[in-house]
């Protein structure tokens, strides 16, 4: 018989996701209002749009797949991100008025990560973040696209916390130790991640969130989870792990490359009205009241 080792850290997360059940409470139940508050602002629901990068245009239409994505995220308000890219691209994003975090790499020319982070901040972006799970590569320190990427300090994230106003989000926290220094560097918020799958054998996000939220109970840090997001229930349990929002990623794909903005919109959607009818379902009214006491593992 064939012996397929498992090392996907892809599929270990699917698989530790549809492992976890939801049970049924009706009685006294009302239908679920999934609006929240991320960083102080108000949002349609606790869903993301990821931060992607390197999307050219789709079926010969004429905007980008991030621009398409943006303005889907401006239409449907919620909080959108974007990753890897020049400054005249991100102006473009920006341009959407699409409220955008922008995600920098941990370029090793650091004048670059600065100059990234200045030109977001007087653009107008909502926040700024580092993806600091890809830092190593390998032969040792990535190399994307040409670009090669450096360590990251404590003090060097600390030092890009304090030159801006903005929120700074550090992207890619799969460790209780990253997220305690994340909240003593002055991070706003994290986003527990594996970027789909750079580690092999990575722990599932939603399976280390727990002890994150516990770890961060008494810090003002607003906690993301990605990674194999496709559904309502997959942000349902996101939330009642301990996440207070969840980005889709490779899920909108299809709908993006086909449909274009109103394809997302119509995604989003979908997830939304399945998040409210499981919190319905399960006697949570509110997002903020969500917690694990519905979910089951088998
Ligand atoms: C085409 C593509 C481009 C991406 N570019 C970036 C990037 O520039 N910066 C970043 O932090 N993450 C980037 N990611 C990772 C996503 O933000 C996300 O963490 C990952 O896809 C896991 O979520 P998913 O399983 O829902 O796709 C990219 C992913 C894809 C598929």
């Amino acid at each position: 018989m064939a012996y397929t080792r498992l090392s996907d850290a892809n599929e270990i997360t699917e698989r530790y996701m549809d492992s976890i059940l939801i049970e049924e409470r009706l009685i006294d139940s009302v239908k679920a209002d999934i609006s929240t508050t991320l960083f102080g602002e108000s949002f349609s629901m606790p869903v993301l749009t990821p931060a992607f990068s390197h999307l050219k245009s789709f079926n010969g239409r004429e905007l980008s797949g991030l621009e398409e994505y943006s303005l889907a995220a401006k239409e449907s308000n919620i909080l959108n991100f974007c990753g890897m890219m020049e400054n005249d691209m991100f102006q473009k994003i920006i341009d959407t008025g699409a409220k955008t975090v922008r995600i920098v790499k941990p370029y090793a020319d650091n004048g670059k990560v600065r100059d990234q982070f200045q030109f977001a901040e007087e653009a107008g972006a909502f926040g700024i973040g580092m993806d600091i799970d890809h830092i190593f590569g390998p032969d040792g320190y990535d190399v994307v696209i040409g670009e090669e990427m450096a360590p990251q300090t404590s003090d060097m994230l600390r030092s890009y916390v304090e030159s801006t106003k903005l929120p700074f989000i550090v992207k890619g926290v799969l460790s209780v130790q990253d997220a305690l220094k994340c909240a003593e560097i002055g991070a706003k918020g994290i986003i527990v991640s594996h970027h789909h799958g750079r580690l092999p054998y990575a722990v599932p996000p939603m399976m280390i969130l727990p002890d994150i939220k516990e770890a961060l109970k008494d810090k003002d840090i607003t906690i993301i989870v990605d990674c194999g997001i496709a559904s309502g229930a997959d942000v349902y349990k996101a939330l009642a792990l301990g996440a207070d929002a969840a980005a889709v990623g490779r899920s909108m794909m299809p709908s993006l490359e086909k449909d274009g903005t109103p394809g997302v919109v119509k995604f989003l959607e979908g997830i939304g009205s399945e998040l409210r009818y499981i919190m319905s379902n399960t006697g949570f009214s509110k997002v903020s009241d969500i917690d694990d006491s519905a979910l089951y593992e088998y």
